[in-house]
């Protein structure tokens, strides 16, 4: 058992927004303003309001401007739409996310569905999907961009590889599935996709050259679950109480970082890996909504 290679997402982001300030200076020069990118959230979830929070934060480190947009949780969905609406029209605004989960009264696929693609940032409207699916050009969601943005930077190997993916959900677990499948690098994966109904989870997860878990249980992935030598990219972010912190609380992952850590090749840290990479990728597909 070595010593995993640490995938550090804040080096790796830290190096690709560098880049990012760059491109904004341009377009600032360009045309007198800013990349400008607009957040909105609906209601008062807490982690939402964090996830925003450090998304907006992030847009002052690469100078762009940026907007929170706060509406009560009591919004009808008509309001929302009409929210939404007003901002694909907004031409001082480059690109904008409505972050989810949103109130169970409001259908997230209808406010989704009337996201301008061009501004749609997240990449989470029907024409960015499909322009995925089909290796066209678009934007590509944050949290899978942003770990096959780290899997370039530390020149992980993929072609061939088989990488098992765990969850399927349509923001993670799917459209990583399709990128580590597809004839580029990263990709030319042989790729597994497994889910909640999966049976036998270990015997699929201990054939991953490269494991990405996304299925949002705290410690899911033990070290017996994980194959001598794997690459680990662990999505999962949750708060778990500790009375030993000051914070009263820890972040863990999905993955159970001490069983599975001394039997990888390479790890996404919790907190510090995927995290930092997920709001990079938005600041990236926000300059590239500049050129459009
Ligand atoms: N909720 C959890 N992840 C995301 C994300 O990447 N974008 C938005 N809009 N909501 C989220």
């Amino acid at each position: 058992m070595a010593t995993p290679r640490i995938l550090d997402g804040k080096r790796c982001g830290d190096a690709l927004k560098a880049e990012i300030a760059r491109g904004a200076t341009a377009v600032l020069k360009r045309r007198g303003r800013p990349p400008h990118l607009a957040a909105v959230l609906v209601g008062d979830d807490g982690a939402s309001r964090t996830y925003v929070e450090a998304k907006v934060r992030a847009c002052g480190t690469v100078g762009f401007r940026s907007s929170l947009i706060e509406l009560p949780a009591t919004i009808s969905e008509q309001e929302l739409i009409d929210k939404v609406k007003e901002l694909n029209a907004d031409a001082g605004l480059d690109g904008f996310i409505v972050q989810l989960p949103l109130p169970k009264h409001i259908d997230p696929d209808r406010v989704i569905n009337t996201i301008d693609p061009r501004k749609d940032v997240d990449g989470f409207h029907p024409v960015n999907v499909g322009n995925m699916v089909l290796g066209l050009p678009g934007f590509l969601p944050a949290t899978p961009s942003g770990i096959c943005e780290m899997l370039k930077y530390y020149e992980v190997e993929t072609a061939g590889r088989h990488c098992v993916v765990v969850g399927r959900s349509n923001i993670v677990g799917t459209p990583i599935s399709i990128l580590m499948s597809r004839n580029t690098y990263p990709g030319n994966c042989t790729v597994t996709l497994a889910h909640s109904r999966t049976k036998d989870l270990g015997s699929i997860t201990r054939q991953a050259d490269i494991l990405v878990v996304a299925i949002g249980k705290p410690g899911f992935i033990t070290g017996e679950m994980v194959k001598e030598g794997a690459v680990v990219v662990d999505v999962g972010i949750h708060r778990l109480p500790d009375t030993s912190r000051k914070s009263g609380f820890r972040l863990v992952g999905d993955v159970d970082a001490t069983t599975v850590g001394p039997k990888s090749a390479a790890i996404t840290p919790v907190p510090g890996g995927v995290g930092p990479m997920t709001i990079t990728s938005l600041l990236l597909n926000t300059l590239r909504a500049c050129a459009s």
